[in-house]
């Protein structure tokens, strides 16, 4: 299947806000994580299989410190400890790519942030179903 883009702005958010100050973002605007433990983005994706996929996050940290994002499956842990490095400037885009496996049906895929600073801005997760496609994460 083709890799589909579900926007931050779209999806369910815990301790964060829609904004759209830092140019870049695709879709209206990007999320801005709270800064603490625990604030989170959560996106409902579909697959029509069970199988492994790689999720990219799209996303700026315009800080010099990594702000790490553990990432849930449907309550399960997936990838835990991804951090986002700095990008420069917050209208700095950049990607980090994590593989989930993901359930038929519906998938709800929650980035949490685990410091206090709370999560990079996250403007969009990209997901792409790789039953027919071996290549690591990158
Ligand atoms: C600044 C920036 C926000 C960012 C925030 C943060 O306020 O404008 O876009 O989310 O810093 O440190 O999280």
């Amino acid at each position: 299947a083709a890799p589909t883009d579900y926007q931050a702005e779209n999806a369910l958010i815990s301790q964060g806000v829609v904004e759209s100050n830092h140019a870049g973002f695709t879709g209206s605007g990007f999320v801005n994580f709270d800064n603490l433990v625990g604030s989170y983005v959560e996106w409902t994706v579909q697959s029509p299989t069970a199988g492994p996929a790689d999720v990219t996050l799209r996303y700026a940290n315009g800080t010099t410190a990594a702000r790490p994002l553990d990432f849930t499956v449907n309550g399960v842990a997936g990838a835990v400890g991804i951090t986002f490095p700095g990008t420069g400037a917050w209208t700095n885009w950049q990607t980090k790519t994590v593989r989930l496996s993901l359930v038929a049906g519906s998938n709800k895929i929650r980035a949490r942030a685990t410091t206090a600073d709370g999560g990079p801005n996250a403007d969009k997760l990209t997901v792409n179903p790789t039953s027919d496609d071996t290549q690591p994460p990158s």
